[in-house]
């Protein structure tokens, strides 16, 4: 295996740093009549919004809120019908993932000659390519995603029970505000569930055969250890503008292409997780922890040289034979995610051995029967994954 041919391309300008919504002035045209576009409150509960309108100026400008964790595609649908209606030129996303994620289709949408509903494939629409979308740049309040500086979105379409992507080049943000103090009224929850999806989104893309890439893996492998220094350090009360600042930018970093550029990368936990949420609305964090543990341990012949790799280089794990230090490397991570009361079992999470049929069944239904880096993985695997997570 050897590193694969890649074209690499992120033009989303970031804005790093204390009090950088000022500078939104500077990145939206004078003249745009700007959608702000956001979820349940916590950003007028917190003061975000009133410094984004002090910001837009003179600026014309309306909202839509209550963009809900996981958006549904049927509320989205209702800022596509403003924006037709009222005519918006920006939008401007205050919130986590759900919210840039909602605001992403939104752009799209808006700005689509046909039914929305086909800009998704997976069995729910016809996967049409998004060939525009609307201008929109994001102020992120939850690092986790990466959504903040990438082209990705997950959309839940509540008729179909179904939790699916999208992406496009048009779908980038053309700026993301990185303030690390808007993340200090996060909940520890939160906390916890933004360090896990940025660790989980790194191994998607690491814990595969070793391909020699020197910068790819020092990159992923130094973006973990921080993840792991930080944990202990990132409090709900604990207002350490240095750790918050590196755990913004280890999060952003996590998602935005440049760690996985010609890397064989996997994404099945992410499905099998996605499939969790649209049963039982679990948090996508959540989904994810249990998942991977099982994937390692299910799909260990695929995963040992790099879980070898990954116990030396981020656990520091020296000692045995490469069985046992990839072994311990699972039980590292298990431990990890139960020090910052993440679930590892899908018993945590609601799931019980009668609704493994379902989740199958919706892999199925999606199309996604041969998953992973590899195609490996077919519904027999994943059912298989899904049992070991179980307790
Ligand atoms: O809605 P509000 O009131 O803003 O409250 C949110 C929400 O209840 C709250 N919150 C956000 N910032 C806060 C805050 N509370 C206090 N202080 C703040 N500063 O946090 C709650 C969760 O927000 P949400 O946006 O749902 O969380 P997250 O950022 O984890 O996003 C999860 C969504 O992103 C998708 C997931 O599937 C899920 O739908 N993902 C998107 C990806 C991408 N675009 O690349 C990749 C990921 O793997 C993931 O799939
Ligand atoms: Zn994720």
């Amino acid at each position: 295996m050897t590193i694969n041919n890649f074209t690499f391309y992120n033009p989303t300008r970031i804005l790093f740093g204390k009090g950088q919504i000022e500078s939104i002035d500077r990145s939206i045209p004078k003249d745009a009549k700007v959608l702000i576009t956001y979820g349940g409150g916590s950003i007028k509960k917190f003061g975000t919004f009133d410094k984004i309108v002090t910001a837009l100026g003179e600026r014309q400008w309306d909202e839509f809120g209550g963009i809900e964790p996981n958006p549904y595609f049927e509320t989205l649908m209702k800022a596509v019908k403003k924006i037709k209606e009222e005519g918006f030129d920006f939008i401007l996303a205050a919130g986590g993932g759900s919210v840039i994620d909602g605001t992403k289709f939104i752009a799209a949408a808006a700005a689509f000659e046909g039914d929305p509903i086909d800009i998704f494939s997976a069995g729910i629409g016809q996967g049409l390519p998004i060939k525009k979308a609307l201008p929109f740049g994001t102020i992120l309040t939850l690092p986790a995603t990466s959504s903040e500086m990438n082209a990705g979105g997950v959309i839940t379409i509540k008729e179909k029970n179904a939790k699916v992507s999208f992406g496009s080049v048009h779908t980038y943000p053309q700026f993301s505000v990185l303030d690390p103090e808007l993340t200090y009224t996060l909940p520890q929850r939160q906390l916890a569930n933004g360090i896990s999806d940025t660790f989980v989104h790194i191994l998607e893309n690491y814990l595969n055969q070793p391909v020699g890439a020197i910068l790819q893996d020092g990159w992923s492998e130094t973006a973990l250890k921080g993840l792991i220094q930080l944990a202990p350090q990132l409090k709900e009360d604990n207002h350490d503008y240095d750790v918050r600042s590196n755990f913004m930018w280890i999060c952003t970093n996590g998602l935005n292409g440049f760690m996985s550029q010609g890397l064989p990368t996997d994404w099945s936990t992410h499905k099998l997780g996605h499939e969790i949420t649209a049963f039982n609305h679990t948090d996508h964090a959540r989904t994810l922890t249990p998942i991977i543990l099982a994937t390692m341990e299910v799909r260990w012949e695929e995963k040992f040289a790099k879980l070898v790799q990954y116990a030396e280089n981020v656990w520091n794990i020296h000692e045995g034979s490469d069985q046992e230090k990839a072994q311990a490397a699972i039980q590292a991570t298990r431990k990890f995610f139960q020090s910052i009361n993440m679930p590892v079992t899908l018993e945590e999470i609601d799931v019980e051995a009668k609704d493994i049929d379902y989740l199958v069944d919706q892999l199925i239904a999606h199309e996604f029967t041969e998953i992973g880096e590899h195609k490996t993985q077919t519904p027999e695997v994943s059912r298989a994954i899904y049992e070991k997570a179980l307790n």
